[in-house]
């Protein structure tokens, strides 16, 4: 399987903050945005990554992650010239993705709970085995601001809507979804919504329509963050900040996800945390791991 990072667009509720940076840039307490999503590719096991953002800002992310050798990945770049929509991410990737299933996660979404890497393994064999899609839905106050999935019963989806003012649940869908190769043709025919846009809640709607789309919940106990304004982009890394400080873990540390997967050595992590050892996230790996 392979993976899209969207780290485009403008981030216009952000502004002043993000006339100048990429928003998936910002800080979220003490790493780039982009490390979040990032590291639940690496949990998932997906080790070829496209990274698409815009022309001013591609080269930042280079800059930042490189080839993805420090984490034992492979990252390509590619830019979006005019922002068309989440699903554009399959045209414009269409190439990269090749005969592959593909992931799509949103660099400004922040995933934090137990057992998720053990659900990510079941969600990863099951798109490569069955052809089915896979989004996940998580209970919010506020799912106008989201997509959002009406499920029955017993859990099965019934409809879609993209930032609907009515919404008919509470349950928003989250930025990250896994999806067989039928998704370049699926991206491909669906038509944009009155904002222009390719929505990927369209390409949702296309495999609810099919019967191919499964829909697993995140439940109370997980934390699905949004970053999206001034307040929620403070809470969430107060947040981060919170667990880091009382557990003594590091959220999001890429080169520890790396080699717990196996993908770099144990040197490799000491040494590239040394680079930074005057940080808490440099000293947390030396102090962790030595
Ligand atoms: C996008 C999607 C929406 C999804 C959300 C998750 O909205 O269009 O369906 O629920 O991401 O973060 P955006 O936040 O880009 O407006």
């Amino acid at each position: 399987m392979k993976a899209v990072l969207l780290a485009g667009g403008i981030g216009s509720r952000l502004y002043p903050l993000t006339l100048s940076v990429s928003k998936q840039l910002l800080p979220v307490y003490d790493k780039p945005m982009v490390y979040y999503p990032l590291s639940v590719l690496i949990m998932s096991g997906i080790r070829e990554i496209l990274i698409i953002s815009t022309r001013e800002d591609i080269g930042s992310y280079k800059r930042l992650l490189g080839d993805g050798g420090r984490y034992g990945i492979k990252l390509e770049y590619k830019v979006q010239e005019h922002p068309k929509g989440l699903a554009d991410a399959f045209i414009l990737g269409e190439d990269f993705i090749g005969e592959n299933p593909v992931c799509l996660i949103l660099g400004d979404n922040i995933f934090y709970g137990m057992d998720f890497s053990e659900k990510l393994d079941l969600v990863v064999k099951r798109t490569t085995l069955e052809n089915k899609a896979t989004i996940f839905g998580y209970t919010v106050n506020n799912p106008q601001r989201y997509g959002v999935i009406e499920l029955d019963s017993d859990g099965y989806g019934i409809s879609l809507e993209e930032k609907p003012i009515n919404p008919r649940s509470n349950e928003a869908v989250v930025g990250l979804y896994f999806y067989p190769n039928s998704v370049i043709e699926v991206a491909k025919t669906i038509t944009p919504s009155e904002r222009g846009e390719l929505e990927i809640t369209s390409v949702n709607d296309y495999y609810l329509n099919t019967g191919e789309l499964v829909v697993e919940k995140l439940g109370p106990g997980f934390t699905w963050l949004d970053t999206g304004t001034p307040e929620s982009l403070l809470e969430a890394g107060q947040f981060i900040e919170t667990i880091e400080k009382r557990q003594g873990v590091k959220v999001g540390c890429l080169e520890e996800l790396a080699f717990q997967k196996g993908y770099i050595s144990k040197n490799r992590m000491l040494d590239q945390a040394a680079e930074m050892k005057d940080t808490s996230y440099g000293e947390y790996l030396i102090r962790k791991y030595s």
